[in-house]
């Protein structure tokens, strides 16, 4: 793992979209892994300015979303495709319907996550997979305590997470799904790509397990300890509890 502690927000959207922009200078149709919550805004906003300033096109690119809540109706402001229909897609020039998700409006969810997998499969997977990190270590939505080779499924969000993204839902845990669907840790691992993005004295924890820690299902990021190709880019706030 490469592991970069940058001064601000700001510069670790500069580099994280400074890989973004390599990868689509060489695969103009790459297929891009994108994450939800705040991490990833300012890179975001990034990709953006520079979508506008000409420096970058998403026109040949195909995205896959992380995750997504189950429980929330079609065009609600924190379901995940609004959210990053509003944040990226509308904001570059990527092709309306080219950013897919998992069908979390599907009566059978289990085949609506088996399907994903299948389409992310076909696609060739991610060439490079934005991440943020919970409190807790999870990436995607799998908490701790879930297999490490697991692939798209249901997923029970920890109270911990409920009570972390309560902040989207108005202060309000109780408004926040209890259930998702997500990507599993052995799909996020088959992107070529991870670039994880961390701020705040929050993820402090998390992002010391990661760089420091054993490989564990306790702490679920750790499994990207064994890829061959991740980044991760923190503040110092996010770096504080290194020992090293
Ligand atoms: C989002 C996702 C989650 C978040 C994580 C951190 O699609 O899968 O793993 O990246 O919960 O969220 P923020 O960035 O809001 O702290």
């Amino acid at each position: 793992m490469e592991f970069i502690v940058l001064d601000h927000a700001e510069a670790i959207a500069q580099k994280a979209a400074d890989a973004i922009e390599e990868l689509l200078a060489s695969k103009p149709n790459a297929v891009l892994g994108t994450a939800t919550g705040s991490s990833p805004l300012p890179l975001y906003d990034e990709l953006a300015a520079r979508c506008a300033a000409g420096r970058i096109s998403f026109a040949g690119v195909t995205g896959f979303m992380l995750d997504e809540y189950v429980g929330l109706p079609e065009g609600h402001p924190e379901r995940y495709a609004t959210f990053m229909e509003r944040n990226l897609r509308s904001r570059v020039d990527m092709r309306p319907g080219a950013l897919h998700g998992p069908d979390a409006l599907a009566e059978d969810l289990e085949a609506a996550c088996a399907a994903y997998e299948e389409q992310m499969r076909a696609a060739g997977y991610c060439d490079l997979q934005i991440l943020g990190i919970g409190t807790d270590g999870h990436i995607g939505f799998n908490e701790p305590g879930g297999p490490l080779d697991s692939r798209t499924h249901v997923g029970v969000l920890a109270e911990q997470t409920r009570r972390d993204n309560a902040r989207f839902f108005d202060g309000d845990v109780d408004a926040v799904p209890t259930h998702c669907l997500t990507q599993g840790l052995a799909t996020i691992m088959e992107a070529r790509k991870l670039v994880l993005i961390a701020t705040g004295r929050n993820k402090a924890e998390a992002i010391a397990q990661l760089i420091e820690g054993e490989v564990s299902a306790d702490w679920p990021a750790t499994v990207m300890q064994r890829h061959s190709d991740a980044l991760v880019l923190v503040d110092p706030e996010a770096a504080s509890l290194l020992s090293r």
